[in-house]
């Protein structure tokens, strides 16, 4: 096995996503990469588009790479390990994607000692600026979160958290874009109520998250002394920030949050009592 070599198991969308991340970054070469897919179309088009090896053989891949990344889908996991399971040795690292997938679970089908780090990115992965937090199952240690690290940090920031707080950051990084895309949604249409044409109502929301959320990043400030910045004595915004509050946009934000996260552990697969946030 060639040590550098990363196969990902389901070219879908985040699998690409990955794949081009690493390419342009220069963290592997096409040579180092293999992407496997379940139509022979889907191959096809990602061998030429991405100039990397692609196979329908999940067998194959885990022959040829020490490294696999599985990105199907949490409910085509199980088949996804039954093909896999003997082909499998101690020596792969077997990083997860899928939501909701313990590593308890991929465990099961692995043999003894096999490292597995399990990993929740975010939709903006596919625009090189993904929020991943990679937890270890039992066998994985510094240097196997590293290799995830180096893989990920390619599409975005990485941090490490203990798998328990994986729950709670699916309900917060991993579903967070949507609550953004659903305020952006609720803002545009304020645009249009006040008049404005749609078009301009996009730029002027999209414009306005982007700024905000470089502020939030780049300043060392609270997000609370930002919203002060703009909130002067008998303004405009105090008048919106009443109507807010006034209508618990808050408290929804925690309750919904919360929803997200028990949900999160409802459809867990893997689970197991020592599992259990705490
Ligand atoms: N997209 C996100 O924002 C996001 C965020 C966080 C986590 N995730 C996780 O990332 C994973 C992938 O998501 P995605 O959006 O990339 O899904 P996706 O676009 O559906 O990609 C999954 C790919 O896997 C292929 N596949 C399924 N079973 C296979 C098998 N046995 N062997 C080879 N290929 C197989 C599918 O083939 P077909 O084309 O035939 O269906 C599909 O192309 C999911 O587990 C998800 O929970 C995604």
């Amino acid at each position: 096995m060639a040590d550098r070599t990363v196969a990902f198991l389901g070219g879908g969308r985040m699998g690409e996503a990955l794949v081009w991340g690493l390419i342009r970054s220069g963290g592997r070469t096409r040579e180092e990469l293999m992407v496997t897919c379940r139509r022979e179309e889907r191959a096809r088009d990602l061998a030429e588009r991405l100039g990397v090896a692609t196979t329908l053989s999940n067998p194959e891949a885990v022959k040829s790479a020490p490294t696999l990344v599985l990105t199907v889908k949490p409910q085509d996991m199980e088949t996804l390990l039954g093909q896999i399971q003997h082909y499998l040795s101690p020596q792969h690292l077997v990083i997860t994607f899928a939501a909701g997938i313990r590593t308890s679970f991929i465990e099961r089908f692995s043999p003894k000692g096999m490292p597995v780090v399990r990993v929740m990115s975010n939709v903006p992965v596919l625009v090189d600026e993904a929020m991943s937090v990679i937890s270890p199952g039992s066998h994985a240690g510094d240097k196997h979160l590293a290799v995830a690290e180096e893989l990920l940090s390619t599409v975005g920031k990485v941090i490490r958290l203990p798998e328990k707080h994986q729950d709670a950051v699916t309900a917060t990084s991993g579903s967070g874009p949507a609550y953004f895309f659903l305020l952006a949604e609720a803002m545009i249409e304020a645009c249009i109520l006040l008049g404005l044409p749609r078009n301009v109502g996009t730029e002027l929301i999209i414009q306005t998250m982007l700024g905000s959320a470089k502020m939030l990043r780049d300043t060392s400030l609270h997000p609370v002394e930002l919203r002060e910045m703009v909130t002067s004595p008998g303004g405009t915004t105090i008048m919106a920030i009443r109507h807010l509050e006034q209508a618990g946009v808050r408290a929804a934000f925690l309750n919904a949050i919360d929803a997200a996260c028990r949900r999160s552990a409802e459809l867990a697969i893997g689970h197991e009592p020592e599992d259990e946030p705490k």
